[in-house]
């Protein structure tokens, strides 16, 4: 009698591999409990370092070959996480690292929602390296409005456009922004179409997040942030789709010519595909406050709860990881650095 076909002989392609964003998950969520130690006191310097530290030290234990890309900048100014710093055992996988060991570093010294600790990774020679260039100007959303992304466009009619695609009115159309001076006239170009802003004090990523998530209340991210911060959220698109273009944006003549001459094209449209060329990319992240994304880090008795997004794009697989950590036995193990 013929046997049923097995499913473990189905299969056509290769078999799974190593998701290494299964292990990065513990990277932010050492980091976030580290920073949100640090919550409301009003010191965005020593909850970054907290994040950094701690983040070091246990990305220390993924065995890979990992080369900084996006960290805490330059060498000299950065201790720890630096730009071209090479972590890992030096044993397979070769890949870039982006890191963001806390999202949000004011959020997180106010106590206010949304505060993030986040990492990337892609194959190696993937991830944009944005050089002199410290902001961009980005626009992301869901893919069903992913041809409607033009930066060229005046910002009025997308909206407006948008509004169309997802048969709304334009009234109910909600545009995520960070609230910064140079923003002012694309945020009265935004109202005069008849949509609605939700400001945000800091954290593009999480803005960027929530705008390609199709359950979130927001349709549009736009807005000038850092160049860091869109390399990062590039990765997380690849992997919750959606789409996001962006656009270099010097800050003045000096930055113009550094980037000019360093080879940039400042004309150049980049896609999440060209921020990050990959096609197997890890993402995690792990909330320190509360947030429309992910609850912060709680404190129950003797306990400590983190959530978590664990994301690959190969797979196209996101996780949510609820985690629970004794406090105790965590102090134990790694000293004082995130019990
Ligand atoms: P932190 O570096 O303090 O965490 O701030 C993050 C952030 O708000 C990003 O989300 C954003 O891209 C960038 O800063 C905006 O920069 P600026 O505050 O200079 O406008």
């Amino acid at each position: 009698m013929a046997q049923p076909e097995s499913i473990l002989n189905r299969h056509t392609d290769t078999a799974p591999d190593r998701n290494l964003a299964l292990e990065l998950v513990r990277v932010t969520e050492a980091a976030a409990l580290a920073a949100a130690r640090w919550v409301g006191h009003g010191d965005k310097i020593a909850a970054d370092q907290a994040a950094v530290d701690a983040m070091r030290f246990v990305l220390d234990s993924v065995p890979m070959d990992g080369t900084v890309v996006i960290g805490e900048g330059e060498k000299d100014e950065a201790p720890m996480l630096y730009n071209g710093e090479r972590i890992g055992d030096g044993s397979a996988p070769e890949v870039d690292i982006a890191v963001d060991p806390l999202e949000g570093t004011t959020l997180t010294a106010k106590g206010f929602p949304s505060a993030l600790s986040v990492i990337a990774l892609s194959e190696r020679n993937t991830m944009f390296d944005p050089g002199p260039c410290v902001y961009m100007e980005k626009l992301a959303g869901t893919d069903e409005i992913a041809d409607l992304l033009d930066l060229d466009r005046p910002i009025g009619e997308t909206v407006k456009l948008i509004a169309e695609r997802k048969s709304k009115t334009v009234s109910d159309v909600l545009v995520i922004m960070l609230d910064r001076p140079r923003h002012e006239e694309q945020a009265k170009l935004i109202r005069e179409a008849g949509a609605r802003i939700r400001f945000i004090t800091d954290g593009d990523v999480s803005g960027a997040l929530m705008a390609v998530s199709e359950r979130s209340p927001i349709d549009l991210l736009w807005g000038v942030g850092g160049t860091p911060e869109g390399v990062i959220s590039a990765a997380a698109i690849h992997c919750m789709g959606g789409r996001m273009v962006s656009r270099l944006w010097p800050r003045n003549d000096e930055e113009r010519s550094a980037a000019i001459d360093a080879g940039y094209d400042l004309d150049q449209v980049l896609t999440q595909h060209d921020l990050v060329k990959g096609d197997d990319v890890f993402f995690a992240a792990t909330g320190v406050t509360d947030g429309d994304m992910l609850q912060g880090v709680r404190y129950p008795r003797g306990k400590a709860t983190t959530e978590s997004l664990v994301m690959r794009s190969r797979s196209g697989t996101v996780r949510r990881v609820l985690a629970t950590h004794n406090r105790a036995k965590l102090r134990e193990i790694t000293g004082a650095r995130y019990g």
